[in-house]
């Protein structure tokens, strides 16, 4: 059972294919470097013993994705995590945002049409949901105008994948990951921002390692119980899971709809200060932090509704929020030693 992941180097695809791996699949992994590296290939081979298959092109490139899906006619499915990911670069690059995320979507949905490969497995985001009226949010709640164009190419994803299925031989399910953390428990694999980090867990890992002078939190005046935004944080390696029992429903033939949506989360909610008081306590290191104002685009509270994807995916997170902290700091450390 062979299956292409898309960013298979990056952060959530590496760990999904240690996982696919690890339960019996061949991968291939597509991944043009943008925000990766090649050694992670290894890296991968160095957990699970099995070295995947890599190629280095960009999926927004018609023509090279057309030769590939041709070469690889025999794929059960596709992972498809190749995307840019950074809030505030796509309100400044707009098109390049949607150049990249839609270009490559269509081209390997048409190269998958041709190659009647029929399964994929997208990458969305609870950003679709903004700041939804009701918590916990399930999978019904309406799609908010996005406050970003990263968030659009989501929501236009999903719009170009339900329009796809409808006239291709094709089933989409959408993954919607709420806010992934942590680490493979070898610390071989991570996170790996380039330059600064925007996301608050490899801001805090590289402010405890003496990279970072002092962590930012942004607004301690929400209407939360300790004044900072609260997130619904999941481990990667529990969304790595979701990837797999995903990808087997679709060859199993298990799916109720040609395109189905789930939510990741654990459907916990935590503050900033949780996070990082797990943090302190998980490394024993006092983490140098000050109060600042909100920052912009931010919305206040979002935790998942997961019954849907315990029911129908049978799929739970098993990992909580002081093994995603104690995982994240094993890997920043593990890393900057070996660097
Ligand atoms: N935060 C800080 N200081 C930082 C970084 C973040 O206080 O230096 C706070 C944020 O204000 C927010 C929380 O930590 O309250 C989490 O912030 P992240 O940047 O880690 O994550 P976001 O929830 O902002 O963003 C994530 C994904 C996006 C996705 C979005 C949808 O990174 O891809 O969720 O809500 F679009």
């Amino acid at each position: 059972m062979k299956i292409l992941v898309t960013g298979g180097t990056g952060y959530i695809g590496s760990h999904t294919v240690v996982e696919l791996q690890s339960q019996g699949f061949e991968v291939v992994i597509v991944d043009n470097l943008s925000n990766s590296q090649a050694w992670i290939v290894d890296a991968i081979a160095d957990i699970s013993g099995k070295k995947p298959v890599f190629e280095q092109f960009d999926l927004a490139d018609q023509k090279l994705t057309s030769e590939f899906f041709k070469r690889h006619n025999d794929l059960q499915g596709v992972i498809h995590f190749a995307a840019y990911k950074a809030v505030g670069e796509s309100v400044e690059k707009p098109l390049m945002y949607y150049r990249n995320n839609l270009v490559s979507l269509m081209n390997i949905l048409e190269a998958m049409t041709e190659n009647q490969i029929e399964n994929l497995v997208f990458s969305s985001s609870c950003t679709v949901y903004g700041q939804p009226d009701e918590l916990p949010v399930s999978e019904k709640a309406p799609i908010k105008l996005a406050e970003s164009p990263y968030g659009n190419t989501k929501q236009i994803s999903e719009e170009i994948l339900k329009d796809t299925i409808k006239s291709a031989k094709i089933n989409a399910i959408a993954l919607r990951y709420f806010n992934p953390i942590g680490a493979h428990q070898t610390a071989k694999i991570g996170e790996l921002p380039l330059g600064v980090p925007n996301n608050l867990v490899p801001f805090i890992t590289q402010t405890a390692i003496g990279l970072r002078q002092q962590l930012s939190v942004f607004g301690d005046d929400y209407n939360t119980p300790d004044g900072t935004a609260i997130r619904d944080y999941i481990h990667v390696v529990d969304l790595a899971e979701a990837h797999v029992v995903a990808v087997k429903r679709m060859i199993e033939k298990q799916m109720k709809n040609a395109f189905e949506v789930f939510n990741l989360g654990t459907g916990n909610g935590y503050s900033v200060l949780d996070v990082i008081k797990s943090f302190e306590k998980v490394s024993g290191e006092k983490l140098n932090y000050k109060i600042v104002d909100r920052r912009a685009g931010d919305v206040e509270k979002v935790w998942a509704n997961p019954e849907w994807s315990h029911k129908e995916l049978g799929w739970k997170a098993k990992r909580n929020l002081d093994e995603m902290t104690a995982s994240a700091w094993k890997w920043e450390q593990y890393y900057r030693n070996k660097n």
